[in-house]
């Protein structure tokens, strides 16, 4: 079937005038007010319910209708079954019709926002603009992005308390705008209201002239969400077997993504097995094709065995069917993360034994910055290993939102305790060049004894963190090294160089200067500098580590907060003038092949912590350097 068809299909559908949103802000910034105006202003509401409004509010003394009552009277409608507080509501409009997802507004934000998210289109951060942004605006807009939430509109509200001034709202857009440029968000919209007043939220305000965009329903009525949906990869989470006689079979669930038709040959996971659509049935009948998001049931041609949890997909576009995964993972609950503890996962129609076996890192929602930690606490956002119990067939989120997403359950208790986004390893370790391969054997787990990383940084009264130096062969690295080294010992700090020429003779002494070995130098390396700082020393590591992938894996591998990269930079003309070991001679003659600065390259660091022209300055003035800016970081103390 053409694709044009879908699309004009997809159009006729009702779902294609379906948007569905979902508002995130801090208590009081004004999100039941904004809801309420909406479906007040727009007329969505019954005329008695409305009156009762009026009514309470009178009684509260309020000349504005408050619209927040308003939701208290219609919040009725509840997911069945699902342990987080998130009501759907809906109205509608000439347009379009509109699904909200809302959530109480003084329970946690953040697990509402990303359970109301999961199938959003678009999601409104409100700010106070009294408040201006706050870290939890940031975190707002972060959790979206993360939950690839195609639309944002960024509303700024409270106008009327800053008596509109077209000031206040540009640098709240200026500010913000700067730190969503990190994020990943293609479709960024500001609008300046009042949602008490009903200034831009259904009606365009005559109060702020200066703005020239639209009112908030405006843009919700006509934010263009057609190509949201993935209409490529054909998902198929089996919900039930429908067998009501010996005559007829049929797995019920939901095409979650992609397209199929009658006659399409199919491969259901994680069995692998293959066989054709027969007919597609609903209770209004027949389909000879369906796409997101029907429910349906789907006869085959073959009897094969399929149970609750099996996918069905296409045999020619297939997704991952493995035990462990990547993802981002939102915490959302009091209960602090436990590493290596037994959760439940439930991903798509799956639930799964699972537990979490790693953390790399923690994200800090003001600047994005990564920061070492041991657990996740409420509404604590990190990058983690989930291993399962079993294979089960999964997308990147980024590729399929339906079959990306999971949640974390407590076996006991049943509550959500976290929901993640999956990420695709393969994608990020080339990205970053990575060589980590996977951990051969299943049967390891991370262990750790009594003594805590604060316990050991207590007995050596420092921060222990890894002082990378690159730059090309001589540019001084060893040299500044070793003067680090001994002017940090002198202070009554344990630290400890590790060098490229030592190294290479004992536990590199199998590498040589290929790419690939180059690569594996400095895995090796970032490893031990790693489990030297776990140990609390300070380390010093001098090599060429010349391309910038690889410090970037050392960079992950140590870790964001504890990696300080400083380029010993100096020309390699210097360098060659220099040539203390003669190697660039050699190198010129032939003599060495691959050499850094004659026949193999030198990435310079983008945005190094430190940069040290040493032909400008003499090895005491370098360590200097080195030093005010530990001091400076906080590193060492005054
Ligand atoms: S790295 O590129 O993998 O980081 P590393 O710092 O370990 O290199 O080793 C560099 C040292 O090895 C140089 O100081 C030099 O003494 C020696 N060496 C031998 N062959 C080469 C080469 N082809 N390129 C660079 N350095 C080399």
């Amino acid at each position: 079937m053409a694709e044009t068809n879908v699309q004009e299909l997809l159009h006729q559908t009702q779902e294609a005038d379906l948007l569905r949103f979902t508002t995130a802000g801090s208590v009081d910034d004004g999100k039941s007010t904004m809801i309420g105006r909406l479906i007040y202003d727009s007329k969505g509401i019954y005329e008695d319910q409305l009156e009762s409004v009026i009514q309470a509010s009178k009684n509260l003394n309020r000349d504005d209708v408050d619209l927040a009552l308003l939701l208290d009277g219609l919040r009725s409608e509840r997911e069945q079954g699902i342990t987080i507080d998130v009501a759907y509501r809906y109205f509608s409009t000439p347009k379009r019709r509109f699904i909200i997802a809302d959530t109480p507004g003084h329970v946690q934000y953040t697990r509402n926002m990303v359970t109301g998210a999961s199938t959003a289109n678009l999601a409104v951060v409100l700010i106070d603009a009294k408040n201006g942004v706050l870290t939890q605006s940031k975190r707002h807009g972060f959790i979206a992005s993360l939950l690839g939430i195609p639309h944002i509109v960024v509303a700024v509200n409270k106008m009327d308390l800053v008596g509109y001034d077209k000031a206040v709202f540009n640098k709240i857009r200026k500010t913000y705008s700067e730190f969503a440029a990190k994020l990943n968000i293609t479709d960024l919209a500001y609008i300046p209201m009042s949602a008490l007043k009903g200034d831009n939220v259904v009606n365009k305000s005559e109060n702020m002239p200066w703005y020239k965009g639209v009112a908030l329903l405006n843009h919700l009525e006509n934010v263009y969400i057609g190509s949201d949906r993935n209409l490529i990869d054909f998902r198929f989470p089996v919900q039930c077997v429908n067998r009501p006689n010996q005559g007829f079979r049929g797995y019920c669930g939901q095409v979650v993504s992609g397209v199929i038709r009658v006659g399409s040959e199919i491969m259901v996971l994680p069995s692998g097995k293959k066989s054709r659509v027969k007919r597609i049935a609903t209770y209004d009948g027949d389909l000879e094709y369906v796409f997101p998001p029907q429910s349906v049931t789907l006869c085959l041609e073959d009897e094969i065995d399929i149970t609750r949890g099996d996918m069905i997909v296409h045999p020619r576009n297939l997704p991952k069917l493995e035990r462990e995964f990547e993802s981002m993972l939102v915490w959302m609950s009091d209960e602090p993360l436990r590493l290596n503890k037994q959760y439940l996962i439930k991903n798509s129609t799956n639930v799964v034994r699972a537990r979490i076996s790693e953390l790399f890192y923690r994200v800090d929602p003001d600047d994005l910055h990564r920061e070492n930690a041991e657990t996740l606490q409420l509404n604590e956002i990190g990058r983690v290993v989930v291993d399962l119990f079993k294979a089960v067939p999964y997308d990147e989120y980024r590729k399929n939102r339906a079959t990306g997403g999971f949640i974390i359950i407590d076996p006991m208790t049943n509550a959500t305790l976290g929901a993640g986004m999956i990420i695709d390893r393969s994608r990020y370790r080339a990205s970053v060049g990575n060589n980590q391969k996977k951990i051969v054997s299943k049967h390891i787990s991370r262990k750790s004894g009594e003594v805590t990383d604060t316990d050991r940084q207590r007995l050596l009264a420092q921060k222990p963190v890894t002082i990378w130096l690159t730059g090309l062969s001589g540019s001084g690295k060893s040299t500044i090294g070793y003067g680090i080294e001994k002017r940090l010992v002198d202070d009554g700090h344990a630290c400890y160089v590790l060098d490229g020429d030592n190294v290479r003779h004992g536990l590199n002494r199998d590498l040589g200067f290929s790419p690939k070995d180059r690569k594996e130098n400095i895995r090796r390396i970032a490893e031990v500098a790693r489990l030297f700082n776990e140990s609390g020393l300070i380390v010093v590591t001098s090599f060429i580590s010349p391309y910038r992938a690889d410090r970037e894996s050392a960079r992950n591998i140590i870790g964001e907060t504890r990696f300080f990269e400083i380029h010993i930079d100096a020309p390699v003309e210097i360098c060659e003038e220099r040539d203390p070991k003669g190697l660039y001679k050699k190198a010129r003659a032939g003599e060495i092949p691959e050499f850094t600065g004659v026949s193999a390259p030198y990435e310079s660091p983008e945005t190094p912590s430190l940069q040290i022209a040493t032909d400008k300055l003499d090895v005491r003035e370098s360590v200097d350097a080195v030093i005010a800016m530990l001091k400076e970081k906080g590193i060492l103390n005054e």
